[in-house]
């Protein structure tokens, strides 16, 4: 990581140049959680297909400050758990990455006792921990609150199991709850939880391991503890749908023809379903999305309006690269981000480019197109907005940069490696 690097980006002035195959990596979402489950095994669990982003260099920074033995061999990722933690979490590590307050499930749930501040990350509104807190005292953790730090004591003798009641709905807390409650002291029952696909797969992981855990993917998840987990097999990250999403998005605007692989189209059927309302020409297999785009030029797609929702609606992660597809289409689009306060924070640059946007609220906007994009000097926000910034200036006319690279590292790999091989114009420089 290098956060004085920057990307030069030559755009292509709205002309579809792009062509070529891409490969999606294992879900960042998804290898996070798994990375902190791994906490719950007794002995080694092995992952394989991890995404080669910064965000899993610091989730095995984290695993190795609360004491577990992490190793690289190849392509595969291993963790040994300790069998005794101080359960403190990296103060630093968890102060820069949201997705550090997963791992206080499994090692409350397996330590009794977890330090840590609160977690950082991308600002993309307030980003609460409330519906934590509450659920691990609905299992009879103590959680005191020190400076900067919570401390969260189980009872003696381990969690209790809880019914417990999310009253938002929420991706990592109902990860960490259903880790928190795999060796808990009764069965627990978690209602109204999120539904994402990344949830299940890590049920489903685990449950290969011995765990008892029914409902994931559905808003109810019934966790029957058990003494111990071990793994038979190595995990898979499954492949990640908002990277699949992001390259679909570009595809539409920029490729004349691109294979997408590694894919679950069924992951991103919201997406796949609005661009084809559009005039997007796309078609599918069980794991590949193809775009053959050489007739058409943008001008010719249709807007739509959309709201960001829970799985299965239209991911919050891909609002940001939709509204630049929609900043190309003909007529009136209408956007509403219902799931975070603070993430309409990348649109005053694309005005800034020519693009045509009234911002009525921090949840809602209003775009007219198409408009013609001029390049200019970028600096993204958060990993989601850098990645749109990369498609604004891939279709904007004339060479323009985009700093704070080192964000849009923590979700995508090598992105201009992967965009150059399709025949982009993007490099990565030092200032
Ligand atoms: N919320 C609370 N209290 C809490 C926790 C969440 O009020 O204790 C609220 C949030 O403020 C938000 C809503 O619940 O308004 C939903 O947020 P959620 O907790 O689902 O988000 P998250 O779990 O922190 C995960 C992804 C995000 C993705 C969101 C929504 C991971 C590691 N992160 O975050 O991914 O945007 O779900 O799908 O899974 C990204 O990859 O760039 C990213 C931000």
């Amino acid at each position: 990581m290098n956060s004085r690097e920057m990307l030069v980006v030559k755009g292509a002035g709205g002309k579809k140049t792009l062509e070529g195959e891409v490969t999606i990596s294992g879900a960042k979402n998804a290898a996070l959680p798994l990375m902190a489950a791994a906490i719950l095994f007794s002995g080694k669990v092995d992952i394989k297909k991890l995404p080669e982003i910064s965000d899993v260099g610091a989730m095995k920074e984290l695993l190795a400050s609360v004491g577990a033995e992490v190793s690289q061999k190849g392509k595969t990722f291993s963790v040994i758990p300790p069998k005794q933690s101080r359960g403190v979490l990296s103060e630093e590590v968890s102060k820069r990455m949201r997705a550090s307050i997963i791992l206080t499930g499994p090692v409350l749930g397996r330590y009794g006792k977890v330090v840590f501040p609160h977690p950082g990350g991308c600002v993309l509104g307030s980003r609460p921990i409330d519906l934590f807190l509450t659920a691990y005292e609905k299992m009879g953790a103590i959680v005191t609150h020190s400076g900067e730090a919570y401390t969260i004591k189980a009872p003696r003798g381990g969690l209790k199991g809880a019914e417990i009641f999310f009253k938002t709905m929420s991706v990592t807390a109902t990860e960490a709850l259903m880790f928190a409650a795999v060796h808990a002291q009764g069965k627990t029952i978690l209602h109204n939880c999120a539904m994402e696909p990344e949830i299940a797969f890590l049920a489903d992981s685990l449950n290969a391991g011995g765990a008892k855990i029914y409902g994931a993917g559905t808003p109810t998840i019934t966790i029957t503890p058990v003494k111990r987990l071990r793994q038979k097999k190595a995990f898979a990250v499954l492949p990640d749908r908002i990277e699949a999403g992001s390259f679909l998005i570009l595809g539409a605007l920029l490729a004349k023809n691109l294979v997408i692989k590694n894919v679950i189209p069924e992951h991103l059927q919201i997406v796949i379903e609005l661009l084809k309302e559009s005039g997007v020409p796309i078609t599918t297999t069980k794991n590949s999305i193809v775009i053959k785009n050489n007739i058409k030029p943008n001008s010719s797609f249709e807007s739509f309006s959309f709201r960001t929702h829970e799985y299965p609606g239209f991911p919050t992660d891909l609002q940001a690269p939709m509204v630049v597809f929609l900043t190309q289409t003909k007529g009136e689009s209408t956007i509403l981000e219902t799931v975070f306060d603070n993430r309409f924070n990348f649109v005053q640059a694309l005005i800034a480019m020519g693009a045509s946007i009234n911002v009525w609220n921090p949840h809602q906007i209003t775009i007219h197109g198409p408009s013609k994009l001029k390049a200019r000097s970028l600096s993204g926000p958060d990993i989601r907005a850098g990645l749109a910034y990369i498609i604004a200036a891939l279709l904007a006319k004339g060479q323009g940069t985009i700093d704070n690279v080192h964000l849009i590292d923590r979700g995508y790999a090598d992105i201009e490696g992967r965009l150059s091989a399709l025949g982009a114009k993007i490099e990565r420089t030092q200032t």
